[in-house]
């Protein structure tokens, strides 16, 4: 018989305490104990702030219904501490509640509080105002102001979570030290151990530490006195992989806590298509050596807003991630299950009883079909700068998105050229991060872009004298050694080897959606009707789109409860840009360059009657002016 020790306050929370409710690495027998038993975990990661919270239940479901015991998620600071001294705990961010939604759906959790995620996420997670506050500072080092935030953040994040501990009576079985740290350059062996004992000194013996790497890059990964695992693939030589490990910790339980049933993605590539018999064999292998394994990602979800990141691929090949992260999971972003989920869910019930949970449909989804769009007004006219801009800053060099305290959306950097030497002159904007939309006397002149990589545009002493450089933050870099990725103009630009100095720089967060809705309230375009016009007339949107980002208004009307349903928005024939609905951003969307062209819309984000779409279209809105709701995503494609 157990002996309930708790009072009634705290069983009433999660599960009772009881006096033999411990998780522990047995280094000895090369397994855990839970509760003194032996134990190992088949596990997936679900990014709580990947999903809309009303249908994390379903999702956890889903997941238990595979069979698995755990779900393993990241912590994302930025998403809680959005603004220094500021923090969110509610909706989306309401973690306490991700984990007891666990508890209910019979789940244990591995809990990655980083503070480092990578997670392909902005800035793999870190708050952007680490670089306002500490232009200078070395992220992951024993930096002493990156060291303070991390103690700040840690001190109230685990005033949430440590009663939720396995040894407080909560489900959180293992607690991670960092994030792959063996793959970062800086190798800082007292930031590893400092790192450590902060984690330590919240989770005490209430949980199992543990590090995730590389197999190649344990030196630097491996923090002693903390449990290492490892994060792989499919491999053909899986007793040389877990030879690696044993190199650096000759005992204890074999671990995957990242394996790859699918992959990421990024803008311009083709979407991640990892096939089903590709993966099982050492899915197999690992689960027949008595290794605990988590699949990362066994639910991708959706980068919604500007939380993607973007990767470095070799210096100045900069890529952002695609907004969808459905990963080519067994789940797809919907949460729906897959044929790779079905064949995952045969397999784990091999190793650990399956368990009687039916396996949940998947969600209703809806065609909702087409919706024409009126055009507002642009961004740079008179009404957007007075209603959308949050400031404007003067300084006679360029200041950089994070120098002005702003997280990402569009900065407008504005100067007047000086006179031509020679016609055409090279305009060259170095340090570019990420996307510059430029016009001279308001005419749209061209593109710069980091992506391409594009820098420099010849201007014409014709052209005019009012240059604009409208810079969009794309994602800041989540992975290697360049995550103080600044955004905006990051160097001087020169006109001909001339620096141009004289700057005003006008910030478009693009975060407040009453500001959207009050320009398009105010641009008293009559809705749907003036879009038959626009047609008429059909040189107004790109006519539109020539001097600045254009905003497009509609109503999606949705008549009864059964008609609420997942959709998807597909873009095609649109450029660049945000989408709003109900206030929700969406997410970045980039038909023009795919792989995905819909957009995935949860049925939360609905509502019967009028639903008010807004897009912010930074380049191309079609001569229609029309958007389709579908049945069904398109992530393969470019139009
Ligand atoms: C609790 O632990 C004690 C001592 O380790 C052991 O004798 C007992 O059987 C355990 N009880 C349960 C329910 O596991
Ligand atoms: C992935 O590859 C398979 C087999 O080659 C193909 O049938 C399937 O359509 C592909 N999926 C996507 C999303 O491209
Ligand atoms: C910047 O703002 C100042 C003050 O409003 C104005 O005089 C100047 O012309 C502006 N510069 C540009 C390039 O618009």
């Amino acid at each position: 018989m157990q002996l309930p020790l708790c009072l009634l306050a705290l069983c009433a929370a999660v599960v009772c305490v009881s006096a033999n409710r411990t998780f522990v690495v047995d280094y000895e027998n090369d397994r855990f104990l839970k509760d003194g038993q032996p134990f190992r975990f088949i596990a997936g990661s679900f990014h709580y702030f990947r999903a809309h919270p009303d249908t994390w239940q379903k999702h956890l479901r889903t997941m238990r219904a595979a069979g698995l015991n755990a779900v393993t998620t990241y912590v994302e600071w930025s998403l809680h501490n959005p603004r220094d001294g500021a923090y969110v705990w509610r909706g989306i961010a309401d973690l306490e509640r991700f984990i007891r939604l666990a508890v209910a759906e019979d789940l244990l959790v591995i809990l990655r509080p980083g503070p480092y995620i990578c997670a392909e996420r902005d800035m793999g997670g870190f708050p952007y105002w680490l670089l306002t506050k500490y232009p200078n500072i070395r992220l992951r080092t024993a930096d002493i102001d990156y060291l303070n935030e991390v103690r700040i953040w840690y001190s109230v994040l685990f005033a949430h979570i440590s009663q939720y501990l396995y040894g407080n009576g909560g489900p959180i079985i293992m607690v991670q030290v960092e994030n792959e740290y063996g793959s970062y350059s800086a190798c800082d062996g007292n930031y590893r151990t400092w790192l450590r004992d902060e984690t330590q000194s919240h989770v005490k013996d209430k949980a199992v530490l543990f590090t995730n790497d590389g197999p190649s890059v344990l030196r630097c990964g491996k923090i002693p006195g903390v449990l290492a695992t490892l994060d792989f693939g499919a491999t053909r030589d899986l007793s040389n992989t877990w030879q690696r490990l044993r190199r650096f910790q000759p005992n204890g339980p074999l671990v995957n806590a990242e394996y790859y049933p699918g992959w990421l993605t990024h803008w311009t590539e083709p979407m991640a298509n990892v096939s089903t018999n590709g993966i099982i064999g050492t899915f197999i292998n690992m689960l027949d050596s008595g290794a605990s394994v988590n699949l990362y990602m066994f639910f991708g979800g959706t980068n919604f807003g500007f939380t993607a990141g973007a990767n470095e691929n070799g210096p100045g090949n900069y890529l952002a991630d695609i907004t969808s992260y459905d990963y080519d999971a067994p789940m797809t972003e919907a949460g729906d299950v897959t044929s790779k989920y079905q064949t995952l869910r045969s397999i784990i019930g091999r190793y650990i009883p399956l368990p009687d949970v039916p396996v949940p449909q998947p969600s209703p989804k809806r065609a909702y079909g087409i919706v024409r769009l009126t055009s507002c007004c642009s961004l740079l006219s008179p009404e957007g700068r007075q209603i959308l801009a949050t400031g404007v800053v003067r300084a006679t060099r360029p200041k950089t998105f994070e120098a002005l305290n702003q997280y990402s959306g569009l900065v407008l950097y504005e100067t007047w050229l000086p006179r031509f030497k020679r016609d055409p002159s090279i305009l060259h904007v170095p340090g570019l991060a990420d996307r510059a939309y430029v016009y001279v006397d308001n005419e749209l002149v061209g593109i710069l872009a980091r992506e391409t990589p594009i820098f420099d545009l010849p201007l014409s002493a014709s052209a005019g004298s009012l240059l604009q450089l409208l810079v969009e933050n794309q994602g800041r870099i989540n992975y290697g050694q360049q995550i103080n990725d600044f955004k905006g103009l990051t160097q001087d630009v020169t006109l001909d080897k001339k620096v141009l100095n004289n700057w005003n720089m006008t910030k478009y967060p693009l975060e407040s959606v009453e500001d959207l809705l009050q320009l398009v309230a105010q641009s008293n375009a009559p809705e749907a009707d003036a879009a038959q016009e626009d047609i008429q007339n059909l040189k107004l949107p790109r006519k539109l789109l020539r001097s600045g980002p254009a905003i497009y208004a509609s109503i999606l009307r949705i008549n009864s409860e059964q008609e609420l349903a997942d959709t998807y928005l597909d873009m095609s024939g649109w450029g660049k840009g945000v989408v709003f609905i109900n206030g929700e951003n969406l997410g970045r969307y980039w038909p023009l360059v795919g792989p995905q062209v819909t957009l995935f819309v949860p049925a939360p984000v609905l509502k019967v009657g009028n639903n008010r779409l807004i897009v912010v279209e930074y380049q191309q809105a079609p001569i229609t002016q029309q958007l389709v709701f579908r049945d069904k995503p398109i992530l393969n494609a470019r139009s």
